[in-house]
């Protein structure tokens, strides 16, 4: 199989009406990744060296998001929605061109894994010209049935033209198919709309292909991994299918999940073997967690990287760019935004680090803030190695602190610190003896004098 060439066709022209949006269907998202960019993961990790793409009319953002996730993609818009063969039609051009398998599939049926498409093409490489993937329905309603007779499939029966005994069967069709490539185009030329909906059904291909002697076979799926998504409620059905498949995934792969239920994870969330994730940790994208961290709870990232033994956390933002070097620590309230903590590093609590290095071993006191934006253009702050900031300071980008530097608490730092130095940016106290004991009589006074 492995030198078989493939074309997977991905069907997405629908507008999904029932989501009640302006996005098409297949751009809504889970884990962060829109369902059809789910499906282009795994088609091409099942071997597809061609995918097309099914996209309705004016689809720019659909078709945008299919040449990042898949740059050799082809799209092919279906104008009228004339039915699930006549979408497969659209890619004519992709499919006439002989691979030796083609995978069918929707582009609202994300969760497919690679390993369920190899199946299909096992089978076809076994013998089988056309592979059905099927599933046992928990509740049929609104699914084709699978119609078998010894071990090949006879018939897949659409909904609305089952007869009462048919819709009794629960084995249903998961909308994924596999066809020899040489049949496939005939199949297609030959399928009919004379049904209910007045539709070209891509099921009926499992006659038309009994018919000319080809042998069709079903494959089984996994309900849960085969769910279709139609609707908000379906999306969020797939989210915590997703998610509970990402937690159990880091967990047997060695990650420690304290709640695993209240950890949210995106589609390419990378977790080395001994991190402890505490509860209520949410990933954005882009976030790669070394061995041996710790991810503390309520903690935020998002593009991000997280080196061994650090600590982040509780509440901590890690924003785009944010670096967390080895052995470093970014604790309670800290916002980190495109800046490199470098090893050994402590930003304990309440401060906004954007724009910046912070040099090994350096300690940046509660609540620091590195002033990084004028309005208009972004600062860099460069903080030196074992570097001083006392608490409360702000550093008014562009600005540098040489190595070892020293920054008095309560200091606004506009210019360079040498090495070395100690910075005292603040208005100078002033003690006053006994006027405190004055200004508590006259106050008492004044108040006396409301009440009477
Ligand atoms: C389809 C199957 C059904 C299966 C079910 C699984 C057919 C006739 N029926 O039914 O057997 O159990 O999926 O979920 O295939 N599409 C287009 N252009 C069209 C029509 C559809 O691109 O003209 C796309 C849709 O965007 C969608 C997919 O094809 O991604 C399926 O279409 P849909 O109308 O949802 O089919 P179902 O009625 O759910
Ligand atoms: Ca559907």
């Amino acid at each position: 199989m492995s030198n078989s060439s493939c074309l997977a066709i991905v069907l997405a022209a629908g507008l999904g009406t029932r989501m009640r949006s302006t996005l098409p269907k297949v751009m809504h998202e889970i884990g962060g990744l829109p369902l059809v960019g789910h499906v282009l993961n795994s088609v091409m990790h099942a071997g597809a060296d061609k995918v097309a793409v099914v996209v309705g009319p004016e689809m720019a953002k659909l078709e945008e998001h299919v040449a990042l996730r898949a740059p050799h993609a082809t799209c092919h818009v279906q104008v009228d929605r004339l039915g699930t063969a006549h979408a497969v039609k659209a890619a004519e051009e992709a499919y006439n061109d002989a691979s030796d398998h083609v995978l069918v599939l929707f582009g609202d049926t994300p969760l497919v894994k690679a390993d369920t498409l190899h199946r299909l093409r096992e089978r076809l490489s076994g013998g089988a010209d056309v592979v059905v993937l099927g599933f046992e329905a928990e509740n049929p309603f609104g699914y084709g049935r699978l119609l078998e007779s010894d071990g090949e499939l006879v018939a897949i029966r659409e909904e609305k033209e089952a007869t009462d005994e048919e819709r009794r069967v629960t084995l249903c069709n998961a909308g994924i198919m596999a066809f020899k490539g040489n049949a496939l185009p005939d199949l297609i030329a030959e399928i009919k709309n004379d049904n209910a909906k007045g539709e070209y059904y891509l099921t009926d291909a499992v006659e038309v292909a009994r018919n000319k002697g080809m042998k069709v076979v079903s494959e089984l799926g996994d309900e849960k991994e085969v769910q279709g998504i139609n609707n908000r409620a379906q999306l969020a059905s797939c989210e915590a299918v997703f998610q509970q498949v990402q937690r159990e995934t880091f967990m047997e792969n060695g990650v420690t999940l304290r709640a695993p239920e209240t950890v949210y994870f995106s589609f390419d969330t990378e977790i080395e073997p001994d991190v402890i994730v505490e509860p209520n940790v949410v990933f954005g994208p882009g976030v790669h967690v070394d061995g041996g961290a710790r991810i503390r709870a309520f903690s935020h990232l998002e593009n991000a990287h997280v080196s061994t033994d650090a600590t982040v956390g509780p509440y901590a933002r890690l924003r785009p760019g944010a670096e967390i070097g080895e052995g470093a620590h970014i604790g309670n309230f800290v916002e980190i935004k495109n800046a490199k903590v470098e090893a050994g590093a402590k930003v304990n609590h309440l401060s906004y680090i954007g724009d910046a290095r912070i040099g090994a071993k350096s300690n940046i006191g509660a609540g620091t803030i590195t002033c990084n934006y004028d309005g208009y253009l972004k600062h860099h702050t460069d903080i030196g190695a074992g570097s001083f900031v006392g608490s409360d300071s702000v550093l008014v980008a562009p600005v540098k602190l040489g190595d070892g530097a020293f920054v008095a608490a309560g200091s606004v730092v506009t210019f360079d610190v040498p090495a070395d130095a100690l910075a005292i940016g603040r208005g100078q106290q002033v003690n006053k003896e006994g006027r405190a004991a004055v200004m508590r009589e006259k106050l008492a006074a004044a108040k006396a004098s409301r009440k009477g």
